[in-house]
């Protein structure tokens, strides 16, 4: 039999939503996370230090008592942001992290940034305050193809806003190239990502198996099956610049399963056991606790969680549900196409 046991984990990058869907998914990332960054694409979208407060306290009473978590506040930048205002929400203690979405990239970002040039007084307030920008790095351009909008984001956008803002902490998110590791490995330690637990597991072809699957969808869309190897050898490395955010993302059922799916990919319910099973097969079970519970927490100049969990390997596969509801709500589980041994045990 085999056990381990790590600091509990924190998710860097964290989808929750609000109203029913946030009841919904809340729990389950509580059971496995101490804390979490909290993603500010809601409609509306958290803009303002009144807005992630508001936010913090809807989080806060949809816990339970014997609920221990912490959710780590982001605004969403926007080209009217007042830099003020992001100057007193760090002040304040409740701005954790400012997030960039480029206009029309994914999801609820049509409020994002079309000219780089006008968030530069924040930027600027962000690097002084060593806060990160978490970066969602993908161009919108339709004349890009999708599966190369993150590479020519790094070209286009990251590389001037990192000459500009040489000290500005960055995280690029949820990354999924071999582009996105070299820009991190090439560039200065206050450089990071995040990386998902899906982008681990799919490729492209994931996408088109028999059929087409839209809950394997998300942005940025899973790349070629090379990306995906390579992103498994940085994420078990230990290199520490290289985090677990799961950008775990739930849509109703009916929302992905549609003429115009939603992105996204829910997973936190698995996410523990599918990652102790990555770094099982590459033999890096002793890099877990690093990638899920230390190197995100230090980058964020957090110490580690006070708390520990313990996943427990069973001979026999266990088997998650393929689904979460409440209310008249389905939110489908990520199904990672393989059996899983590993099963969080407290
Ligand atoms: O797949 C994604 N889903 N990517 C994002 O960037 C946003 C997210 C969401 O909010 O659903
Ligand atoms: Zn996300």
């Amino acid at each position: 039999m085999k056990k381990i046991k790590i600091h509990k984990p924190d998710d860097w990058h964290l989808h929750l939503r609000n109203g029913e869907l946030l009841k919904l998914v809340l729990p389950h990332t509580v059971k496995d996370f101490g804390r979490a960054l909290i993603m500010p694409n809601l409609i509306p979208p958290v803009i303002t230090t009144s807005d992630a407060e508001s936010y913090h306290r809807e989080i806060m009473d949809a816990l339970d008592n014997d609920m221990d978590f912490q959710p780590f506040m982001t605004l969403y930048l926007t080209e009217d942001t007042d830099p003020r205002d992001v100057e007193d929400g760090i002040a304040k203690g409740i701005v954790k992290a400012v997030k960039l979405y480029p206009a029309g990239a994914t999801t609820n970002s049509s409020s994002g940034v079309r000219n780089f040039s006008k968030i530069s007084e924040t930027l600027a307030i962000l690097s002084a305050k060593n806060v990160p920008l978490c970066v969602h790095g993908e161009v919108v351009d339709g004349k890009v193809d999708i599966f190369d909008r993150e590479t020519e984001f790094i070209q286009r956008v990251l590389t001037p806003i990192h000459k500009d803002f040489p000290d500005l902490k960055i995280i690029l998110e949820h990354i999924t190239t071999q582009d996105a590791i070299d820009f991190v490995l090439n560039t200065p330690d206050h450089i990071a990502a995040t990386i998902t637990v899906h982008h681990l597991v799919i490729n492209r072809n994931h996408m088109f198996k028999g059929g087409i699957r839209p809950h394997y969808f998300c942005l940025p869309i899973a790349k070629r099956e090379v990306h995906r190897q390579s992103l498994v050898k940085v994420a078990t490395s230990g290199n520490p610049n290289f985090f677990l955010g799961t950008d775990s993302a739930p849509h109703t059922i009916g929302a992905k399963e549609s003429a115009c799916g939603c992105a996204g990919i829910f997973t936190t319910p698995v996410a523990m056991a599918i990652l102790a099973h990555v770094f099982e097969n590459q033999d890096a079970l002793d890099k877990l606790e690093g990638f899920t519970s230390l190197l995100g927490a230090e980058f964020y100049g957090q110490p580690p969680n006070p708390s520990f969990l313990t996943l427990k390997r069973e001979s026999v596969p266990i088997k998650p549900s393929a689904s979460i509801s409440r209310n008249g709500l389905e939110v489908s589980i990520f199904d990672p196409e393989f059996d899983l041994h590993w099963k969080v045990i407290d």
